[in-house]
């Protein structure tokens, strides 16, 4: 069994996983300074696993915050959730994205240096690939962001490389998320934002529950089959399952290593918004309104490379995404 710590582990990803890492006997520690969650994510978290999570409120820029804690927990692993992720807003803001993402982390690894800590799970993103050359998306497509969100990403990943050659028992694992939906079957957690959401499904669960109007749905024009914008959907409870697989592959191989993480299934905008309809029995008010900076027209993964080697595969569909965000967002209310 692991000892993990999870930085930004009370956030939409994290704590979805730290919920299956409990559950499956590891000990996992969140370090979270809560600027995109609350803390009354750590108790549904305690209440899904039946029983207490260590929690640290920190910021990763606080590298000893960080060296404490890898030390007074006698962490083995570290899984870094912990960063800004917002494409548009990232376009506005890129000096705070770098220094969070990118300075963020290497203050990380330097705690993790000291503490003679050498396993990482690093959550990167699908974005690193920017506009695609080829689809659907593998590990070797050209990385080339048009964001300085995806660019901070793959600052990072590249810093991870470095660190892997200067330390040859280092091993890290870079996991490309596509897009991560959806909530526990519990619908105790889920994507909640603190501001109005960026991401396409938080804004249609805020919808339907009548806290926002309208959707807007940006770009009709683009060239998919229905004009709007097409994603690779997954599942956040597939995406933490992930994170496991991936720990597991760190405590039998050494060195730098990155894979996909998506369905390898493209879904317009319209699509998923008629699956949420139809599966929540809901309607969902919209106007078509002008692209969004910074969006792709198309972006699906091949992620056979986990398949094969992590033995890790997707498997809730569309369906389970559409109720699970729905079923989270109703109890949210509540
Ligand atoms: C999906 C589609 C939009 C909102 C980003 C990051 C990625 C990951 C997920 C963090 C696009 C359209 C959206 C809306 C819309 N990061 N859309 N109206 O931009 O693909 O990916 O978030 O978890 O790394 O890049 O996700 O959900 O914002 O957009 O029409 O109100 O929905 O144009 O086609 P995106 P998204």
């Amino acid at each position: 069994m692991y000892s993990i710590l999870l930085t930004g582990g009370m956030g939409f990803i994290g704590s979805h996983t730290a919920t299956i890492l409990v559950n499956a006997g590891h000990k996992v520690v969140i370090l979270d300074n809560l600027s995109n969650s609350s803390i009354e994510v750590l108790e549904k978290i305690q209440q899904i696993v039946g029983q207490k999570i260590h929690f640290v409120k920190g910021d990763v820029l606080d590298t000893k915050i960080l060296e404490k804690t890898l030390n007074d927990y006698q962490i083995d692993s570290v899984i870094h959730f912990a960063g800004l992720k917002a494409v548009g807003e990232s376009i506005l803001n890129p000096i705070d994205y770098f220094e969070n993402n990118v300075c963020g982390s290497i203050s990380l690894l330097k705690a993790m240096r000291l503490s003679g800590v050498k396993n990482i799970v690093f959550s990167s993103s699908a974005t690193v690939y920017g506009e695609p050359e080829y689809l659907p998306f593998n590990e070797e497509h050209p990385l080339n962001a048009v964001n300085p969100y995806g660019r901070s990403k793959i600052h990072i990943e590249e810093i991870l490389k470095d660190v892997c050659t200067s330390e040859p028992d280092f091993s890290a694992v870079c996991l490309r998320y596509f897009n991560p939906v959806g909530a526990h079957e519990s619908g105790l957690i889920g994507e909640n934002p603190n501001e109005v959401p960026n991401n396409l499904m938080p804004f249609i669960t805020q919808v339907a529950l009548g806290k926002l109007k309208k959707l807007n749905i940006y770009g009709h024009d683009y060239p998919t089959n229905d004009g709007t914008g097409i994603r690779d959907y997954i599942h956040v409870m597939d995406l933490g399952y992930g994170h496991m697989k991936g720990l597991d592959f760190l405590k039998k191989n050494t060195g730098w290593h990155a894979f996909n993480l998506g369905t390898g299934i493209g879904v317009s905008v319209l699509e998923i918004l008629n699956t949420f309809k139809y599966e929540n029995q809901i309607d969902i008010p919209f106007k078509f309104s002008k692209r969004r900076p910074g969006d792709i027209a198309e972006s699906y993964s091949d992620s056979s490379k986990a398949n094969k080697i992590l033995n890790w595969f997707a498997e809730k569909d569309l369906n389970a995404m559409c109720r699970d965000a729905w079923k989270f967002q109703k109890n949210l209310k509540n």
